[in-house]
């Protein structure tokens, strides 16, 4: 599939939720290497800022229906999709219908709609890249947010079943899997935000660079804190040991 650079030299890009955090990130520096990157935000003004300050084109809108305004806005093809926007909604079972539905939504579905328009063009040409920004919390769990943590675990999975299902026919599937990334999502995620992921909090930047990394090396997981591979391994391992670590975080937070 050629060098790094010349993966990304002249690739058409499109990334999700680019308006702001690790999506703008994302842009910046596929932009840097030469790409040809489409912004798509459901915040117009955020994409047409970032798409000018890197020359790139904004595609405004729903993350779900992006892809065919994306393709024409791109001169016809995408080589490289970050399905990357999403919403980090919290509680438990309690939580509003429409609080899950949503978050099935945004991040699920707008992955699966992504992959139905791209995967006819990828499979008739042999070649295409699907960036899934997931998170930690699709490989763990993360207390206090069932509906980020459920949806998360399905769009790993859906990332997964991509990857098992298509990796022969040329198309490349990636897992982006972080903890805390200084954004507005995590700004805005309360205590256990506070507990649990801003002491080791990264920034936008160092998840586009770990996402660079991944794409060079070819690599499905892409973990830009690694003490995450630890975890998911000692989880793996021993199930009721990493429920009662967890749950002392939880009862941490009630108190
Ligand atoms: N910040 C973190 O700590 C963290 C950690 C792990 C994973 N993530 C994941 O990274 C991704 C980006 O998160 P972020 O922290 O940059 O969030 P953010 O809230 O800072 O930015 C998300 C952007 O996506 C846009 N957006 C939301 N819904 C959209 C939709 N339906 N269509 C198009 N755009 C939409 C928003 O307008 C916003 O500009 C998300 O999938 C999130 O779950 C974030």
């Amino acid at each position: 599939m050629g060098t790094p650079e010349e993966k990304l030299r002249d690739a058409a890009v499109v990334v999700t939720g680019a308006g702001a955090g690790i999506g703008a990130a994302l842009a910046r520096s596929f932009a840097r290497q030469g790409a040809r990157v489409a912004v798509n935000d459901l915040d117009a003004g955020a994409a047409e800022r970032v798409a000018g300050e890197i020359g790139g084109v904004a595609v405004p809108g729903d993350a779900s229906t992006v892809v065919p305004d994306a393709r024409d806005a791109l001169g016809g093809t995408v080589d490289i999709f970050c399905a990357n926007a999403g919403i980090a909604l919290g509680g438990g079972p309690e939580a509003d219908e429409d609080d899950w539905a949503r978050s099935w939504d945004v991040n699920v579905m707008a992955h699966v709609r992504a992959a139905r328009a791209l995967l006819p063009h990828w499979l008739e040409r042999g070649r295409g890249r699907f960036v899934a920004t997931v998170s930690a919390a699709g490989l763990l769990t993360m207390v206090g947010a069932a509906p980020y943590s459920v949806t998360k675990h399905a769009a790993l999975s859906f990332a997964e079943w991509l990857s098992l299902t298509y990796r022969h026919r040329g198309v490349a599937v990636h897992a982006v899997c972080p903890q805390g990334v200084r954004t507005a999502m995590l700004r805005g995620s309360g205590r256990a935000g506070d507990l649990v992921l801003t002491p080791d909090a990264i920034e936008p930047s160092e998840v586009a660079d770990a996402v660079l990394a991944g794409i060079a090396e070819e690599r499905f997981l892409i973990l830009p804190h690694p003490r995450v591979a630890e975890y998911a391994t000692a989880r793996a391992t021993d199930r009721d040991a990493w429920l009662g670590a967890m749950n002392r975080i939880q009862q941490k937070l009630e108190r």
